[in-house]
């Protein structure tokens, strides 16, 4: 499938799959739109207490460096669970510019090393932050009971419908502690109402720049 890296309107970059007529970010801004689905509704509301993450969708490996550049700065412990069937391509990494747009140059082996980790092994990033990455489609996720956070940041709904089915947020459910959160920068009511029937309690936010709301959901 042909992919093109394209710039988005905050300056940091994205992946661009014209077949599909779908980003890795939203256009508007990847990094604000990161910030501000994963880290300001997402992981503050964790703050103080060692938090265990899991993220559907990999990727560029955006949410997982912004991740650990907030746990660097708070102390924060993070164990960082992330899934991706299909990795980014080591040309396509060498030209994401998060590094430089996050201003974060003395953690540029940090974000290499995010990449080159292996899959399905614990990956100490430093002592606070823990990565493992598993290479593994969604549906076959199976987790029970182990994550405080879930960012889901699949592809649009327009663009795989099957991922944001009751079944996916079953597992979901499952996969989170009780009081554990999943946050995503979709909004629409067919996904509001797949989360609620697999038992969670829906809130809707403001969405990031050029996105007027978001969804966060807890387990009751
Ligand atoms: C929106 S992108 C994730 C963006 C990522 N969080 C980031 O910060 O770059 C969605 C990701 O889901 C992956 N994906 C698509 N279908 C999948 C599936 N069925 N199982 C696992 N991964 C899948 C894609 O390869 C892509 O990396």
């Amino acid at each position: 499938m042909k992919r093109e890296i394209i710039t988005t309107s905050d300056g940091s970059v994205t992946i661009y799959l014209p077949e599909m007529k779908e980003t890795y970010h939203s256009k508007f801004g990847a990094i604000q739109e990161a910030y501000h689905v994963f880290i300001q509704n997402g992981l503050t509301l964790t703050q103080g207490q060692p938090v265990s993450i899991l993220e559907i969708g990999f990727g560029t490996g955006l949410n997982a460096f912004i991740s650990y550049l907030e746990s660097k700065k708070s102390g924060q412990e993070i164990h960082y669970t992330a899934i991706e069937a299909f990795p980014v391509a080591t040309e396509e990494v060498l030209q994401l510019n998060y590094v430089t747009q996050l201003d974060a140059k003395e953690d540029d082996n940090v974000f290499k090393q995010m990449h080159d980790a292996d899959w399905g092994k614990n990956i100490p990033v430093n002592d606070k932050f823990m990565l493992y990455k598993r290479q593994q489609h969604f549906e076959a996720i199976n987790d029970v009971n182990t994550y405080n956070l879930i960012y889901f940041d699949a592809f649009g709904y327009h663009a795989q419908p099957e991922l944001w089915s009751v079944d996916i947020f079953i597992k979901m459910f499952s996969a989170l502690k009780t009081g554990g959160v999943l946050v995503t920068y979709a909004c629409r009511t067919v996904i509001k109402k797949a989360m609620q029937e697999a038992g969670f309690i829906t809130e809707k936010l403001p969405g990031p720049p050029g996105k007027r709301e978001m969804l966060r959901a807890v387990k009751p």
